[in-house]
């Protein structure tokens, strides 16, 4: 069938609130329990169908591979799978604001607003459900972000969600220190030493699903990367201890780095941190939580 049309999609970031991994599996993936948190920083995208065939992905903002190694192709490939008899000419705009290799899930996110977004311009063939599967293929983030869930328990390699009430317990500042940091790397730092049995992240998540306050919650800013990749990357460290010099109560890692974030008690003390670290030549933003992790619809009306 043929189909014509454009949406325009906010695809968030996350925070890992506490982030273990429990062991090493046979498949060389890695078993987590981690708490995702979705934040109000986003990409930009606009996903359009229109005749002819094929698929383009153009990018602006942070530089990112605009052919098949941009996870949005793939996204658009496996929906086409997915979906055979959709025909036309894919074409995915993304205004790229999130730092890639940050580890707040730019690229995850994006891919699942593809997925979304092709979903409504053809009807919705595929069920939430469908659209986990099919989010899940392309990376083991991505299944969060097409959930329509803002927060959630991960389990499993992170594809295995309970969804859970937004968390009040940020504003937080997020700074990316400016080198990035490979999620494959990361996981390679990992030893014996640093897996636990994610009682931390159902700890946090039975919280936040009673409503409680997580702000003074020992399993907040838990993360097993943060000892061994701020080892190797001494910068990172830097950018932790720099976060709490500002005033930050909980200081971590967004997923396996570069990427750090800190939990402020008072917005105004958030906003002079991110203003400090913005005037020290960093990127570095004030979030809040967000309802879902993709938000479908007109980007300007927030
Ligand atoms: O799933 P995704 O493609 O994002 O993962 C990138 C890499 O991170 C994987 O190839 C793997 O090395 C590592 N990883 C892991 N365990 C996970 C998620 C990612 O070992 N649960």
């Amino acid at each position: 069938m043929i189909y014509e049309g454009s949406v325009p999609l906010r695809a968030h970031a996350k925070l890992n609130l506490c982030l273990e991994v429990l062991r090493r599996r046979d498949d060389g993936y890695h078993d987590l329990a981690t708490v995702f948190q979705a934040i109000d920083l986003y990409d930009a995208l606009t996903v359009t169908v229109a005749p002819g065939h094929g698929i383009g992905v153009h990018s602006e903002g942070w530089p990112v591979p605009e052919g098949r190694d941009n996870l949005c192709w793939l996204a658009a490939e496996v929906f086409c799978e997915a979906v055979p008899d959709l025909e036309g000419h894919i074409s995915i705009e993304v205004h790229k604001i999130l730092p890639p290799g940050g580890g707040l899930g730019g690229g995850s996110s994006d891919a699942a607003a593809v997925l979304l977004g092709l979903n409504h311009l053809t009807g919705e063939p595929l069920t939430e459900e469908g659209l986990i599967v099919e989010a899940a293929r392309l990376g083991s983030d991505v299944a969060f972000f097409a959930s329509g869930a803002g927060a959630a328990l991960a389990t499993g390699r992170g594809e295995v969600l309970t969804p859970l009430p937004c968390a009040a317990c940020l504003p937080a500042v997020v700074t990316f220190p400016g080198e990035p940091v490979g999620t494959a790397w990361a996981y390679g730092l990992l030893s014996e030493a640093d897996f636990t049995d994610g009682h931390r992240a159902r700890w946090l998540a039975a919280r936040l699903a009673a409503d409680e306050p997580a702000l003074a919650d020992a399993a907040l800013g838990y993360n097993a990367f943060v000892a061994p990749v701020t080892a190797a990357r001494p910068d990172l460290r830097e950018a932790l201890d720099e976060l709490r010099d500002l005033g930050a109560s909980t200081v971590s890692l967004a997923g396996s780095g570069a990427c750090v974030w800190g939990v402020f008690a008072e917005e105004d003390e958030a906003r002079g941190a991110a203003e400090t670290l913005t005037g020290r030549g960093r990127w570095a933003s004030v979030t809040a939580p967000a309802e879902r992790g993709v938000a479908i619809g007109d980007v300007a009306s927030g």
